[in-house]
């Protein structure tokens, strides 16, 4: 076993922040995303149009198996849009799970409709197909089903039963770009599918996101909303009210050279999550995020749990990393028990345990591309040595 490393050792002084502490998301921009970027300002096309965004759209939708794919300035923007296109409304509810980010829920007020949120499935601490028939009410109208932290959701499951009570699923796919579910790629699974490319994600352009669908009425839809409800035939007409959602060239040219490595940014991360497994799977007290057995997982941020038996408590744990230069982030805060939802959480009543349990619990670690062998090693060992 390695020695745990102090990576505050060369604190930068003045700064506070450690030349060699481990951040918890790092973007890897080592490939042509300069070069492209250059290219884009250079040619002048650094709007929102160009041979970048072509580019990228086509290549993104292929990626996901998709027929289409729109891209729009940040994923939260791509939610919005997903629901301003299935025309979800005032008074609508839709189902989405606690354990989250507040995007999910975000946009569902966006569009005066109610966010009803179900727990998380134990077996993938995505949203759980099996508590979606509770929550259904004559006022539901869809499903968003987060893959969450790279893991895809039960998505069969979740289909049937919106197929049989008659709504719409959106997968929000923004921490899982290219996981797979029975073999078929995230972004092909629902009626369409939200992505982020936010600077920890798994590809990223900054700031952007994007949607993909293989449904050419609702791409329409989408695309015209997109651009200020501007009509596609005629130039400056603009027959309903719409947005500007649309995301650069420049954007989009980063994102052409991240999809250039794709599979070798996936594959890095999952060798990091493999290593982690490795080094704690026999760590007392602590647990890790389950792998379905029909899931190809693209590990967004590494998942522990401290449970009651690890020696000291989730937050003890983060501080004493923190001590040692290894920056982590704690699970989401449950959606239902945030400022703007959790009234009409307790109205309804809505029973959330798991989701509850994994929030108390949950640690994000260091997940990265550009994170060494040694550095999980050492992030590792600094757990070991704490849970003794
Ligand atoms: C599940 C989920 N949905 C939506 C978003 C929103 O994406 P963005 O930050 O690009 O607006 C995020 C971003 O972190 C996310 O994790």
């Amino acid at each position: 076993m390695t020695m745990p490393l102090d990576f505050r050792q060369n604190s930068s002084e003045g700064s506070g922040v450690s030349s060699r502490s481990i951040p918890v998301a790092r973007p890897d921009l080592t490939g042509n995303e300069e070069r492209y970027v250059v290219d884009a300002i250079r040619s002048s096309w650094i709007s929102s149009t160009g041979p970048y965004l072509d580019r990228f759209e086509a290549e993104f939708a292929a990626a996901c198996h998709a027929d289409a794919c729109l891209g729009v300035s940040n994923g939260t923007v791509a939610l919005h849009l997903a629901l301003l296109a299935l025309d979800v409304r005032p008074g609508d509810e839709v189902l989405v799970p606690s354990l989250t980010y507040v995007a999910t829920a975000n946009a569902c007020r966006y569009v005066g409709a109610e966010p009803v949120f179900i727990d998380s499935d134990p077996a993938t601490w995505c949203l759980d197909p099996g508590r979606i028939e509770a929550a259904i009410t004559r006022r539901t109208r869809g499903i968003i089903a987060v893959h969450l932290y790279g893991h895809p959701a039960d998505m069969d499951a979740i289909n049937h039963l919106a197929a049989v009570h008659g709504l719409w699923v959106v997968e929000d796919a923004a921490e899982a770009h290219f996981a797979t579910y029975k073999g078929r790629p995230v972004g092909s699974l629902a009626r369409c599918a939200t992505f982020s490319f936010y600077g920890n994600k798994i590809i990223t352009s900054g700031e952007g996101g994007a949607l993909t669908l293989s449904d050419p009425q609702l791409a329409l839809r989408m695309r015209t909303l997109r651009g200020q409800g501007v009509d596609p035939e005629r130039r400056y007409f603009f027959p309903i009210t719409g947005h500007n959602f649309r995301m650069t060239n420049v954007a989009a040219a980063l994102l052409c050279a991240q999809l250039e490595r794709r599979d070798s940014i996936v594959a890095r991360r999952r060798r990091i999550q493999a290593l982690y497994h490795e080094h704690l799977q026999h760590c007392p007290g602590l647990s890790f995020q389950p792998i379905a057995p029909w899931a190809e997982v693209t590990p967004w941020l590494m998942c522990v749990v401290i449970e009651d038996d690890f020696g000291c408590s989730r937050d003890a744990v983060m501080a004493q990393l923190g001590a040692a230069g290894i920056d982590t982030r704690p699970f989401f805060i449950p959606l239902h028990t945030l400022p703007p939802f959790r009234e009409e959480a307790a109205a309804r009543g809505d029973r959330l345990p798991h989701t509850e349990r994994l929030a108390a619990r949950g640690i994000n670690l260091p997940t990265f591309p550009g994170l060494g062998d040694d550095e999980v090693a050492a992030i590792c060992d600094v757990l070991l040595s704490i849970s003794r």
